[in-house]
């Protein structure tokens, strides 16, 4: 049976991830910040802890999770199935892809319900835009009896595909939706960053986490862009705020949301690096499904494995006894992203 147009783009964003995904464009946005060594660590590896918070009452036994990629043909089943099994092996919170498809076509809701089919106790984010009635977003937790909602905002994406969207206004909604529902309500970018004011904006619509997910990683002008080709949107590939960028803007806001990093976390050393910045958790995405695709669920379970424990061996090294504490570690920005901070008043 030939799949809808929706399960095409579906697999369409999966084979661009994988075909276009760089480690950086130019510089990687996180060899622009440097952790501080002490000689003194004064801490041992069976003292660390590796647990945060994801969100209020929702706590992981490590600090990154699979982000929101896919679902909605049968290409995204395998690979969410794939990742579920991993997730449930490993105590890995996961996010699924955008279920709107799945709320319009029942045909594909089992690409996305094998998530909770494979790991029936752990961690599941549900993921839809951020312009989704409380409906949708009541059907979409209940599907996967979710134990979080990520409303993901993505005007670059939207504008750049012909058919995307041509309205951005959200964040009432946003305030309607939080309202509403009673799970927390995670607010995510895809892939251009937040800027001070954004998160200020949705802390007083009620948000208590957002995910800042920054430019570094997958490139949703790219990827897009090379899907349609009616309009050259190659300007585009550069835009928005790197993951250290946002994360820097999200700590300005001084507000009591809980911060996400997602955009192009490659390493364990990248999950550390987001920690000093403010970061809670990390989501990573593009990375882990380059591993999948490309090598297979074998060589992914080993990289989580490896960053487990290096991001545990690495606390050690800074003397730092659990991920939250990395916000008082010190660090040094590069000449660069110390000049962002200054022209963009963060300090
Ligand atoms: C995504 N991303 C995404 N985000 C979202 O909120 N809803 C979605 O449906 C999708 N779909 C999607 C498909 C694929 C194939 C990829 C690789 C990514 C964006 C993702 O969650 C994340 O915000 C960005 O990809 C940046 O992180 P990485 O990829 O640099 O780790």
């Amino acid at each position: 049976m030939k799949e809808s147009r929706q399960a095409q783009r579906k697999d369409e964003h999966l084979s661009l991830a994988t075909k276009y995904y760089e480690r950086a464009h130019g510089d990687h946005p996180f060899d622009q910040v440097r952790l501080v060594h002490t000689a003194l660590p004064e801490t041992a590896v069976a003292e660390i802890n590796t647990s945060t918070e994801l969100a209020p009452g929702i706590s992981l036994t490590v600090p990154f999770y699979l982000e929101a990629m896919t679902g909605g043909s049968k290409r995204a089943m395998q690979v969410n199935r794939q990742l579920a099994r991993l997730a449930a092996r490993h105590q890995l919170a996961m996010a699924t892809g955008s279920v709107s498809v799945a709320l319009k076509d029942p045909a594909v809701r089992d690409s996305f319900t094998v998530v909770r089919e494979e790991n029936p106790t752990g961690v599941i984010i549900a993921n839809l835009s951020a312009s989704a009635t409380v409906d949708q977003a009541r059907s979409a937790v209940r599907m996967l009896d979710a134990d979080a909602l990520e409303l993901h905002l993505n005007a670059a994406q939207e504008l750049v595909m012909p058919e995307g969207d041509r309205s951005f206004h959200w964040l009432t909604n946003i305030s309607k939706l939080v309202d509403a529902l009673d799970v927390p309500v995670i607010v995510k970018e895809v892939g251009f960053g937040m800027n001070k004011g954004d998160v200020t904006r949705l802390s007083q619509a009620g948000v208590q986490v957002v995910n800042v997910s920054g430019r570094g990683g997958t490139n949703f002008a790219m990827i897009e862009d090379r899907r349609n080709h009616s309009t050259d949107f190659s300007l585009l590939y550069g835009w928005g705020q790197s993951t250290p960028e946002a994360l820097l803007e999200a700590r300005a806001a001084k507000s009591k949301l809980g911060v996400i990093a997602s955009g192009g976390i490659t390493s364990p050393l990248d999950v550390v690096k987001a920690g000093v910045l403010g970061a809670q958790a990390c989501g990573v995405a593009g990375y882990f499904l380059n591993i999948l695709i490309k090598e297979g669920s074998d060589a992914l379970e080993q990289t989580v494995t490896d960053w487990t424990r290096v991001i545990t061996h690495l606390l050690a090294l800074l003397g730092v006894n659990d991920y939250a504490g990395l916000a008082n570690a010190a660090y040094v920005l590069s000449p660069e992203l110390l000049n962002y901070v200054s022209q963009r008043g963060l300090e």
